[in-house]
């Protein structure tokens, strides 16, 4: 079952169509197939996938979902673990769907991009075909001078927005003039002021505007940050810079904002001077190392300050537009991702911060630090009884580790009854979050859940149970538990011996049998006497006399309820006509099918 299913929809019914029968119940199909990106922006790739539920009477189950752009050694290469996207690919995968998002776009990013999942099956696995072509764009803008205008201090010009592809979905532009927000077409035609600087983006993309360019001379204002994307770790510190130039030599003021924070409660009014900010006047700094150049200093950082920071200018005439998309900073801790791959787990130490400079990061099994390992991916050999953490430049990630072997829970205590609601839930400790399942005695698979739950447990559903969990790391089974489903005494069957005839001066057996959880205890009656005659599920009675005749009744009762049967005995005197006392015992024998079939009509 080698399938192929192609990433447009179209294809895939195509294929459903025309390839071998039985195909159709596999696809993976992808949305959009082609794109085109800005640099320094993300993308999301959604792949949605189907499988059959069930093959050859075992239940399929996916096992892996992931992308890649290469195969190595005849096996695909997890984007996660291929360093070149180290800290900017991120999976989100549930309900047969995964959407990817890589973050910070670089043009070495432009591929072709491959989602395969592999399923318990050994033939189940499935990579959508054609994939999805990404291609990554710079933007910029050409300035062409068409004619000088009577003054010299500007110009009859046209401006065209470049970029390497057609952006997606469908191309439309923004343009900044000095910092202004216009609309306007790919290019146009305009008189341009020599203080006028101009800048495109692409819709969608208007937090990746192209550098501002001077149309005309080479003074013009402008603002130029050195970074579109700065990612830094919880409690560090990080510069934000920017290069600026005023047409007007003399600037009055110069402030650094925060705009579009994530965290809407502070209900901020947008763009303070970050330096009268009460949150953070204590946390910055403002470096203006020379002319022309500022940089922004933010310690202790916090998660809340990830947001889009930016510079502003003014002199006499004119204001940097404080609307123009400046420096987007994440904050993040770092964390390890385990990824699986042919040879088994691998970690790699995870972090959406990846410094300039040759990163060093430091390895950690059960807290102590592991000599040697300084490569974002740990390569010494993973032991399932061990956790592993790891740390890039001081910022520790929290630890990784199989499964801690999993308790089971009942959902009440005591016992179970019969056609009672009752479910086990199975918990266990592990990071990443394990996969549970749950089954009976011989390795019965039951359920792909942490919870096993019977509405109405029957009989049969007694038995012992157990369940594992399951991650990247190791695999743990835990205790057994017994489910013994409890019920009242069934109505009891009796029986007598010797059978046949009952003479005086013999013994007979009594014998109640009756099916009961727990085992029931039984008790003799004799009609019209209030005691009890006998306890026990054997009853004998020696000696027989004329007075032991009559009515009995056997009652079995356990802690769930008590069920009886009736059964009359006749003693025949030792006299001539013994075809009288067979008679009768047969006649006794007929009045106890009777009475046990009216117990069975009255209980059904
Ligand atoms: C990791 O191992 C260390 C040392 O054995 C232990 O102190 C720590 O509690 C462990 N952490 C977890 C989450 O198991």
């Amino acid at each position: 079952m080698s399938v192929t299913a192609a990433a447009s929809g179209f294809v895939v019914l195509l294929l459903t169509v025309t390839v071998v029968q039985g195909e159709d119940d596999w696809g993976v199909r992808c949305t959009p197939t082609q794109i085109c990106a800005v640099k320094g922006s993300k993308v999301q790739i959604r792949c949605s996938y189907w499988h059959p539920s069930r093959i050859d009477g075992h239940d399929v189950a996916v096992e892996k979902e992931f992308w890649f752009t290469k195969v190595q050694d005849s096996e695909p290469v997890d984007l996660r673990s291929a360093s070149e996207y180290t800290g900017r690919v991120k999976y989100d995968c549930g309900n047969k769907a995964c959407t990817l998002t890589i973050t910070d776009l670089r043009d070495s990013d432009s591929d072709v991009y491959q989602f395969r999942f592999t399923t318990n099956h050994p033939t189940g696995s499935l990579t959508g075909l054609p994939g999805v072509s990404l291609s990554v764009t710079g933007v910029q803008v050409l300035t062409t001078k068409l004619s000088a205008c009577k003054t010299d201090d500007c110009s009859w010009s046209r401006v065209e927005c470049q970029t390497s592809c057609p952006p997606t979905p469908s191309p439309s532009y923004i343009w900044f003039k000095s910092g202004q927000k216009t609309s306007g077409e790919k290019s146009y035609t305009a008189y341009f002021h020599s203080a006028d600087s101009i800048s495109c983006a692409v819709r969608g993309h208007e937090d990746f505007p192209s550098a501002p360019v001077c149309v005309d001379g080479n003074s013009c204002n402008r603002v130029n940050y050195i970074n579109r994307n700065i990612c830094a770790f919880k409690g560090s510190s990080v510069d934000i810079s920017c290069s600026y130039s005023s047409y007007y030599k003399r600037i009055t003021s110069k402030s650094w904002l925060v705009a579009e924070r994530k965290d809407v409660q502070l209900h901020r009014p947008q763009a303070v001077d970050l330096l009268k900010d009460p949150e953070f006047t204590a946390r910055v700094q403002v470096l203006d190392p020379e002319p022309g150049r500022s940089t922004l200093r933010i310690m202790n950082l916090r998660l809340s300050d990830s947001a889009q920071y930016r510079f502003t200018f003014k002199s006499q005439w004119f204001e940097w537009e404080r609307s123009f998309p400046g420096t987007t900073l994440t904050v993040t801790d770092p964390d390890v991702q385990v990824i699986c791959s042919p040879i088994g787990p691998t970690l790699t130490c995870h972090s959406s911060c990846l410094l300039s400079g040759r990163p060093s990061f430091v390895w950690f099994k059960n807290g102590r630090e592991v000599h040697g390992e300084t490569s974002p991916t740990f390569r010494g050999f993973l032991h399932p009884e061990n956790n592993y953490s790891c740390a890039y430049e001081h910022h520790h990630s929290s630890p990784v580790y199989a499964p801690k072997v999993p308790l089971v829970q009942l959902s009440q205590p005591g016992d179970i009854l019969k056609d009672s609601s009752v479910s086990l839930t199975c918990s266990s400790d592990a990071n990443p979050p394990p996969a549970y399942t749950w089954y009976k005695e011989n390795q019965t698979l039951l359920n792909r859940a942490a919870q096993l739950v019977f509405r109405s447990i029957p009989l049969s559903d007694s038995g012992e149970y157990y369940c594992t969990a399951e991650n990247e790391l190791g695999k743990t089974t835990s205790k057994r538990v017994l489910i013994n489903v409890k019920y009242a005494p069934k109505p009891p069957s009796v029986s007598v011996s010797p059978s046949g005839e009952i003479m005086e001066g013999s013994s007979v057996t009594l014998t109640c049998s009756s099916d009961a959880n727990p085992a029931a205890n039984y008790t003799w009656y004799k009609e019209d006497e209030d005691s009890p005659t006998a306890s026990g599920q054997i009853f004998t009675i020696t000696n027989i006399t004329a007075e032991h005749g009559g009515k009995y009744q056997c009652e079995a009762q356990n802690t769930h309820g008590r069920s009886n049967t009736t059964l009359h005995l006749t003693v025949g005197a030792v006299s001539p006509g013994s075809w009288r006392s067979a008679l009768i015992g047969s006649a006794a024998a007929v009045f106890l099918a009777v009475t046990l079939l009216s117990v069975f009509l009255l209980i059904r």
